[in-house]
């Protein structure tokens, strides 16, 4: 980061989870039939630069065609949302998706909420040098829990915002336990706009999820390189393979780590085995048809406003409102 961006102004509010959480969130993962992590663990400073790099491989069409929609339709979003609201961007990472709005949308203020703290502090603070009348919170917390909003953020006219079609990664029953909290966070007539990944041919799933530079099997493996550095842990990452498939019958992209042999894993002094082959699961993607969103947004209290899509229908963005 350049000494401006350094000094720009950001309120921080910092609700990291507990190191503790990470070792039971493990511990419990791996005493499943089905040995498992949460994907929330990838972002530590290395996973977040990683997901930068999955955007810009060519196999990775969510974030330009995320990128395109936003760009030919920033003018029908913003006469949707309406000027002066507080923009609430779930998961932020980059914050870069947000600065297509930024123009035509005359927020009030931003507030960025992540779980991966520097790259949250570095995003935010880029965004307050370049946007410097612009007010801009940063909260470090996990959203699946019940966000605290910080007083400054507190108003009539909340929106938020949840691109990245990072919807697709909870379970759909999950999805609408998490959609039920936006809706009452932002309340009756508040918005969301949310960016959701469409079913599509197979083909063009498993070649976004298996680059061929690597990048995504990097990103997966990393999340044993901070198992490795966070906790007491003995893992060979070596001895694991990245694997991901469209699951055509659950609707859902699916990654894991294979295990190449049997092998023993000891956190922190518990020995857990795994045979050869086995995976830990990581991470879902599920991808929905326009209609099967709108049900599951309709269980959360959501109606949907306007749905934005590619021409291949590849993806789509859509502003929901409570009520
Ligand atoms: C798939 S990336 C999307 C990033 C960015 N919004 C985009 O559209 O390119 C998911 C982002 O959500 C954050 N994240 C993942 N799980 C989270 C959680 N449980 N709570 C808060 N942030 C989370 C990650 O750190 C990452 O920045």
């Amino acid at each position: 980061m350049t000494d401006s961006a350094n000094n720009a102004s950001v309120c921080f509010h910092d609700y990291a989870p507990e190191q503790g959480d990470f070792l039971s969130d493990v511990m419990q993962g791996f005493s499943n039939q089905q040995k498992s992590i949460s994907p929330k663990y990838f972002y530590d400073q290395r996973g977040s630069e990683l997901f930068d790099e999955i955007c810009r491989q060519p196999e990775y069409y969510p974030t330009r065609t995320e990128i395109s929609i936003l760009q030919s339709n920033a003018e029908d979003i913003a006469r949707l949302i309406g000027p002066d609201c507080v923009l609430i961007e779930l998961g932020s990472g980059v914050s870069e998706k947000i600065r297509l709005l930024f123009d035509v949308l005359s927020p009030a203020s931003y507030l960025g909420v992540d779980i991966s703290k520097d790259f949250l502090l570095l995003s935010t603070k880029r965004l307050a040098r370049d946007y410097p009348e612009l007010e801009v919170h940063a909260v470090c917390a996990d959203f699946c829990h019940q966000l605290e909003l910080p007083a400054q953020c507190q108003s009539d006219r909340l929106v938020a915002f949840f691109p990245g079609s990072s919807i697709g990664n909870f379970e759909p029953d999950d999805a609408v336990r998490f959609l039920k909290e936006v809706a009452t966070m932002v309340g009756r007539g508040g918005k969301l706009l949310i960016g959701v990944d469409l079913k599509k041919d197979s083909d063009i799933l498993n070649s976004a999820y298996n680059d061929a530079a690597g990048v995504t099997a990097d990103f997966n493996l990393n999340i044993l390189q901070r198992m490795q550095q966070e906790l007491d842990v003995n893992i060979d990452m070596s001895s694991f393979n990245h694997r991901a498939f469209y699951n055509e019958e659950l609707g859902r992209v699916e990654m894991h780590l294979v295990s190449q042999c049997e092998q023993v894993v000891v956190v922190e002094g518990e020995e857990i085995p795994l045979i050869a082959n086995e995976t830990i699961h990581t991470e879902n993607s599920y991808k929905y048809h326009l209609g099967e969103f709108a049900d599951l947004s309709a269980l959360a209290g959501f109606r949907v406003e306007q749905i934005w899509t590619d021409a291949q229908k590849l993806f789509s963005v859509q502003c929901l409102v409570v009520g």
